[in-house]
This record gives C-alpha cells, structure tokens and sequence, in this order.
C-alpha cells in the first residue's frame, strides 16, 4: 500500500481551494492542515476541508506528518516562508511568482540546494494540452526550425480587484503588476518554447489604473532568444475582458496558433486542430487554466519516486529574470543584455 503524504496550505484565499481539490483528489495524499494569518479564513478553511485550521505557518515546522506544504500567499511572503519551510526538511511547493524578486528568489534556491526538501513552482499553463504539443513539436523539429513567437494576454481588473486586497497594486508586496502577476505565466511559455535569452527591450505603462495603484497595468516586451528566434509579448489589465491568451510561433514548415484553449496548425493553405479544450478538474476562473491538478500530481509524483521536479527554482528565477529585464529596459529605453548585472535586480520601484 502507498505511504500517505502528508500535506499543509499556507494562504486560504482565492487559489487555494484549487490546491485543496487537487490533494483530495490524490490518492496517497492528506491535506492535514491549513494556515492562514485571519483566524476566521483559517476556520472556515478547516471547516470545509476537514483539516486542522492554523494562523501561525511556523507552527507547521516541527510537524511529522506534514511533508510538502503550498504556498498561497501573497508574492512577498513566498520567499522567508519557503526558506524556513525548506530549512525545517518539508518540501515546498509555491504559488507563482516565486518571489517578488530575483535576490529573493535566489535564497529561496540556495535554501532548496542546501535541503532535503523539493521547491516546485506552480506554473501550470506548461501542463495545458497546447502547450505540452507545442513544446513536443519544437524538440521533435516536425515542422523544422522555430523562426518566431508571439503571446498576447488581453485581461480586466478594476479599481475594486486592488483596493479590496491588502497586497496587490503595490511594488512592496506584489512585485509588480500585470508582468509578475498575471502574465508570468504567458512569459514563462515563452521562455520555455524559446530557451536561453539574448537580450530584452520591453516597456511598461498603466495605462487605466494610475490613481489606484503604483504597479503597471500594461507591459510589451520584444525578447531575443540566443538561437535567432524573436518573441513579442503584450500583456495589459485594461481590457475590459478576460480574453482567451493567444500564442502563435511560427515555423520553417507551418504556423501554430493557439486560440481559445484550442491549438490549430496552419500549413499549405489549410487549417487543422490539433487540441480543443480541456474542462477543469479543480474547478477555478477559466483564465488560471486546468493544470493546476496536473502539476500537483506531478510533484508528488517526483516526491514519492525521489527525483528532482522540473519546474523547479531554476526555472522559477528565469521568468523573473526576465520580468526583471523588462522593468529594467522600460527605465533605462535600452535593451538588457542577459547575464548583466541589472537582470538580478531592476530597482524599478526605486527609479520611479
Ligand atoms: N497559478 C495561478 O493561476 C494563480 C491564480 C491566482 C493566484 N495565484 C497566486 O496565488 C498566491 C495567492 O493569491 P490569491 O489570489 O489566493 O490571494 P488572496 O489574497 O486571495 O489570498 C491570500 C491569503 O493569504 C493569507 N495570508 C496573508 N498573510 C499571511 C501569513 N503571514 N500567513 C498565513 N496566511 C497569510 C491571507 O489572509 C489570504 O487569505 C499568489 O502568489 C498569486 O499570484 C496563482
């Protein structure tokens, strides 16, 4: 019979119930508790999950039957609870962004090399059907060379979305805006079809919410990838929808579009499907897509089986090395070289 993990959340808000789902639904696998800094969340949480409801997550570390513990919290508070989660021996698996910044995001991975303990990050989107077939078909050359890409994520949140929260809107606890909030996932898509990067111009503007908060509301990046492929990226919270996120690389042989959760091939002439859209397991807005489940079995499946999880710290810190590329470039007009210097810290907040 399978050991069963024990499992904590940290963070009772609007993602986790995503995370609760995804452990209930496991076999070999046991939310036991859940914390949050409001006693009343915590309550609630324990009451609907049928766990043991905490409001202090240090009361989490000497526990042995908690082995991996999420992370459901706001950006600032990822990388001091990772660390002492990581030091205590659990393995810790994060809510995105990583961090709020790269220096954070790097203590967050030394604590992890010096652990026993995984740290996993939640980018999700890398489990969607689209783009499982559009990475497959990179690797596989199918359809020859990857020439270039381009991701648009055309989204909504209002005044009411930033000033009912305690930590979004606000470069000291989100990090950023729409760039490390809601389009990290689009970017990190990009990153991980296009592979190590050159340089990046890129500039940032808010656009519809300048009274409500300090961060960005719009971003547009032009990222060149060191094997000659050129990504374009606008990301904005202004729409006044949320749209379907659009991704679109062109190959040597034939163009790959995604729309609506769907993926098309357009070659000689013609259009075909390659996915439609998959229905969500664990519920949640249609815009966080359905891999949440996904990525979670996953690593506890790397977990049980002792092998590094994937989307791990490293992969972590790239996307927000390039975020921090493209704040940096929005201050500076000029594009970032990778592996100097400003990538590690772009002061964006400080140069305002
Ligand atoms: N992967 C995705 O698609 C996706 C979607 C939404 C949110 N997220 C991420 O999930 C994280 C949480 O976002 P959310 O929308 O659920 O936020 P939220 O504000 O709805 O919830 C955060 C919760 O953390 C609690 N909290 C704050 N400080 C705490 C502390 N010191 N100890 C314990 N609990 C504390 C708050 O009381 C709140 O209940 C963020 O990193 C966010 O970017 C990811």
């Amino acid at each position: 019979m399978m050991n069963t993990i024990g499992a904590a959340i940290i963070g009772c808000g609007a993602i986790a119930p995503l995370h609760a789902r995804a452990i209930d639904a496991m076999e070999g696998a046991r939310l036991v508790a859940v914390v949050d800094i409001d006693p009343v969340q915590a309550a609630q949480s324990a009451e609907d999950y049928g766990c043991e409801g905490l409001t202090d997550y240090r009361q989490l570390l000497e526990r042995k039957d908690i082995a991996v513990v999420h992370l459901c919290t706001p950006h600032h508070l990822h990388a001091e609870m990772a660390v002492e989660l990581l030091k205590a021996g659990k393995h810790v698996l994060t809510e995105k962004p990583m961090a709020l910044d790269v220096p954070s995001a790097l203590e967050m991975q030394a604590a992890a090399e010096a652990a026993e303990g995984q740290l996993g990050v939640v980018f999700q989107n890398r489990y969607n059907e689209p783009s499982v077939q559009i990475k497959a078909i990179i690797e596989s050359g199918s359809l020859g060379k990857l020439l270039c890409m381009k991701g648009l994520v055309t989204w909504t949140r209002d005044a009411d979305y930033y000033t009912g929260s305690s930590w979004r809107g606000r470069w000291a606890t989100e990090g950023g805006g729409v760039l490390i909030n809601q389009t990290i996932h689009t970017l990190d898509l990009l990153h991980w079809f296009g592979g190590g990067i050159a340089s990046v111009k890129g500039s940032v503007t808010t656009d519809v919410l300048d009274e409500v908060i300090e961060v960005e509301d719009s971003a547009h990046a032009c990222i060149n990838f060191s094997n000659g492929v050129r990504g374009l990226f606008y990301g904005t919270n202004a729409y006044q929808t949320n749209s379907p996120v659009e991704l679109e690389l062109v190959f040597e042989q034939g163009t790959l579009q995604q729309r609506r959760d769907s993926l098309y091939l357009w070659q000689d002439g013609q259009e075909t499907l390659l996915c439609g859209p998959q229905g969500s397991s664990t519920g949640g807005k249609a815009y966080w897509g359905t891999g949440h489940s996904r990525l979670i079995q996953d690593f506890y499946a790397h977990i049980r089986e002792g092998c590094r999880f994937w989307i791990d710290g490293t992969e972590g810190i790239k996307t927000l090395e390039l975020i921090a590329a493209i704040y940096r470039s929005s201050v500076s007009r000029k594009p970032v070289l990778q592996g100097s210097t400003p990538l590690a810290s772009h002061g964006f907040s400080h140069l305002h």
